[in-house]
């Protein structure tokens, strides 16, 4: 079957599906995106990736490329013509397309949309799981507004490749302060030695996560012992667990931090049992 993209108004073959090379998002990485996990035909938690693209959006100055439940709907049709079950949707907006400046273009340069979708297999993610991921330490070196989901990712990309050059599924970035910011494309959580659950808080130095706040409403539910603040790497190396989350892995246990085996070496109970709970707390919308 082929892949089918949305882009500026029109559903296209994805192998076609093309951007104007003045696209703002091509050349000053000028947009935002967010990815969104399709589990059983649904999109999970689209409000609040809606919410989080709108504020992105907001703290960059674009505009919203169409009305939101307009948005929503080409996402369902772009998860529904390509058929996929169990994935990710990436939506990306950018400033639009105008002649290289600097300065914002004319106000009216539309925003440019692309949506596309892919499968991916639910049974290769359960063994991932299973098995858990190791992680490789990179200094933090991005900008200080990593609270928005901007598509300038290029300190991501060398964290993670650094990541998995040396063995590693995810970079976790540390500060200068010695304390594990978060993943290269993930949110950073650890059980303490004596068994408290940790993540850094939202506030600064990371992107709010959406499935961190589904995993925060799990947490609150179940009555786990939790504490929201900044760890250090050397804590993380000394806890009984850790873990990260993401659309793309939902909750995803960390056995290894460079060359510090976590715990007893395989995925621990909070991060499992978080992972089997996960969509319980979730919202859905059916495609
Ligand atoms: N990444 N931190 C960073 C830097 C991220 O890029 C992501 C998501 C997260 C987790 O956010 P959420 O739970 O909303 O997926 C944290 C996406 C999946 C990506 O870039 O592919």
């Amino acid at each position: 079957m082929s892949r089918v993209a949305y882009v500026n108004g029109q559903y296209t073959p994805h192998q076609d599906a093309a951007v104007h090379i003045e696209d703002r998002g091509y050349q000053f990485a000028d947009g935002v995106y967010e990815v969104c996990e399709i589990w059983q035909n649904k999109i999970v938690d689209m409000p609040r990736h809606m919410d989080r693209l709108d504020r992105s959006l907001r703290e960059l100055r674009i505009g919203w490329p169409m009305a939101r439940a307009a948005l929503e709907f080409v996402i369902g049709e772009v998860v529904r013509r390509n058929k996929v079950s169990n994935g990710i949707v990436y939506v990306q907006v950018t400033r639009g397309v105008s002649r290289r400046d600097h300065f914002f273009p004319p106000d009216d340069v539309a925003p440019s949309i692309v949506v596309t979708a892919r499968s991916s297999s639910a049974a290769a993610a359960e063994n991932a799981a299973e098995a858990g991921i190791n992680v490789v330490t990179y200094p933090e070196n991005r900008w200080p507004r990593v609270d928005i989901k901007t598509v300038a990712l290029l300190p991501n990309v060398l964290a993670k490749q650094h990541a998995k050059e040396n063995g590693g599924k995810e970079a976790w970035y540390v500060d200068d302060d010695g304390n594990v910011t978060e993943g290269g494309s993930t949110n950073a959580w650890i059980v303490s030695r004596d068994g408290v659950l940790i993540t850094r808080p939202a506030e600064d130095g990371i992107l709010r996560g959406i499935t961190r706040a589904v995993v925060l409403d799990l947490v609150a539910r179940e009555g786990i012992t939790f504490e929201e603040r900044a760890f250090s790497l050397e804590e993380a190396r000394t806890a009984r667990e850790a873990f990260v989350t993401a659309a793309s892995t939902l909750v995803m246990p960390v056995v290894k931090i460079d060359d510090t085996v976590v715990g007893n070496g395989h995925p621990g109970m909070v991060a499992t049992r978080l992972r089997q709970l996960f969509h319980t707390a979730t919202d859905f919308m059916a495609v």
